[in-house]
């Protein structure tokens, strides 16, 4: 048995817990849209095509903004073939992932079913192989009320109100040598101040977020976010933030420490911004949209899955459909809870992605959807973490491990919401063979007389929700959480992610 202590002060507040941190991410990759959420012959189809049992699923999640349409699909992307009567639309090559894009989902469809499942669009738009002039054009049809070329051909298509997106992605991971439009942070820097600049005179209430590294090893990482800003700084409110993780040769420990990892990447853009607006002499203050984050086999993308042939251009082929074991779900609680320990900076965040390409929610055509692993800890952590972050002091054992050094075995996150007389606390055991005996000091948190506890483990760490066994893996209540005096105490497995919500 390990023991550590953690320590809460309501007055020392790490920020308010944005409600968009809970964003997820559907891309036109592999079975995402088709087959995924969109099919129109399956039995709990509605009448638009959408599958009702994914609606739910979605719902609970509890997802706020949703990004769409990609990540490395927008930039190939002509938004223009997306729209209009479904029969005339155009089929494309997804150079990106080596697919067929028929285009029967659009941005019209895609936004009637965000309204459906209650979430906020955050589009990106084409800066690969494409540039202002598009990205304007795409900002008017989407924005403006009426009286325009492209706000009376959106009316023409069936919505007449306009669609009043906020958030904007300036194009994706343009350091990528993957990314159609490659570019260097000079050249990609200049575009995305044009294009800022240009957007923002269109639609002064956009919320624009620029490209940072594509993830924290890229050799260009840092130099990129800095250059990119010197050019944009007062035009952007986020810079992006991507990340996956996988574990990789058997090294279950270090893969467990991932969020130390998400922890550093934070404080190192933050830094840079931080840097950029001392440098400019700026009032404004740049936030981090973690635009993609999760848990990511990439090698069984780059050795399995990847597509080849010049005569070979599936429409909705199997790409990215990872199965995560209950060691995944537990990685993917630790990487929230970096995130709520970053509520001041990061503001955005979408979980990469929403229902089968690396998704927490899975669906077979014409069978049954299910929830992964992944779903729990984030449809519990949207649902509990509201109010303010506070800065937890976590006292606990280390570990070591190959690829960060010592660790802290414990690690934790917690929200209080003064008006409703609620909090949460949020634990991750990363040992793989000691229970934790924690206990957490909530003296000045006031009367907290009610506690629940839910935790994600399992006697096999590996163990994962499949189609044959869709509900073999869940969290269950903890009994061992108590009320003590000034605080509580409970027991936390080997590797396992706990949630406990407590109200007055
Ligand atoms: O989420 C899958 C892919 O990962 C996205 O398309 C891209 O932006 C990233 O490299």
């Amino acid at each position: 048995m390990t023991r550590a202590h953690i320590a809460l002060d309501p007055h020392r507040r790490i920020g308010p817990v944005n409600r968009r941190l809970f964003g997820s991410f559907v891309e036109h990759l592999g079975r995402c849209v088709y087959d995924g959420l969109y099919e129109p012959k399956h039995p709990a189809a509605d009448e638009r095509g959408f599958r009702t049992d994914v609606i739910e699923l979605v719902k609970e999640l509890g997802v706020s903004t949703i990004r769409y349409p990609g990540g490395n699909f927008v930039s190939g992307f002509r938004w223009e073939d997306s729209i209009g009567p479904v029969l005339d639309r155009p089929r494309r090559l997804d150079l990106a992932w080596h697919s067929t894009e028929t285009n029967e989902v659009g941005l019209h469809e895609f936004a009637a079913w965000l309204e459906t499942v209650g979430a906020e669009p955050m589009l990106a738009v084409n800066l690969g192989t494409r540039g202002t002039a598009e990205a304007l054009e795409l900002l008017e049809y989407a924005n403006i009320g009426a009286g325009t070329a492209l706000s009376e051909l959106r009316a023409a298509n069936g919505r007449p109100e306009p669609f009043g997106v906020r958030m904007w992605c300036l194009g994706n991971e343009m350091d990528g040598p993957w990314q159609l439009g490659h570019s260097s942070a000079e050249d990609y820097g200049k575009l995305a101040a044009r294009t800022a600049r240009a957007m923002r005179q269109l639609d002064p209430a956009v919320e624009l977020v620029v490209c940072g590294s594509s993830n924290a090893q890229m050799p260009t990482f840092g130099e990129w976010e800095r250059v990119v800003l010197n050019h944009t700084y007062d035009l952007v409110d986020y810079v992006s933030c991507h990340a996956y993780y996988y574990e990789r040769d058997g090294d279950l420990g270090s893969f467990l420490a991932s969020a130390v990892d998400m922890d550093h990447f934070i404080d190192s853009v933050v830094a840079t911004i931080d840097h950029v607006r001392a440098v400019t002499g700026s009032s404004h203050v740049v936030n981090v949209s973690f635009d993609e984050w999760n848990v990511w086999y990439q090698d069984r993308f780059e050795n399995v899955d990847k597509i080849h042939g010049i005569d070979n251009w599936p429409t909705a082929p199997r790409l990215l459909e990872d199965a995560y074991t209950v060691a995944d779900g537990v990685v993917v609680g630790n990487l929230l809870i970096s995130l709520l320990n970053h509520a001041d900076r990061v503001t955005a965040a979408s979980l990469a992605q929403l229902v089968n390409v690396i998704a927490p929610i899975m669906t077979e055509p014409g069978g049954p959807a299910w929830r992964q692993s992944t779903f729990f800890p984030f449809a519990l952590t949207s649902s509990l973490a509201k109010g303010e972050a506070l800065r937890v002091s976590v006292e606990s054992e280390h570990y070591p491990t190959q690829r960060y050094g010592a660790v802290p075995v414990i690690d934790a996150a917690a929200t209080h919401n003064r008006a409703a007389g609620t909090a949460a606390v949020f634990l991750v055991n990363r040992s793989q063979t000691d229970t934790a005996s924690v206990t957490v000091d909530l003296a000045r948190l006031g009367q907290l007389r009610r506690v629940e506890a839910r935790t994600l483990a399992d006697d096999d760490p590996y163990a994962a929700n499949t189609l044959e066994a869709p509900e073999r893996v869940a969290p269950k209540g903890n009994d061992s959480v108590a009320l003590t005096a000034g605080g509580l105490s409970i027991e936390l497995p080997p590797v396992s992610w706990t949630a406990v919500s407590l109200a007055e």
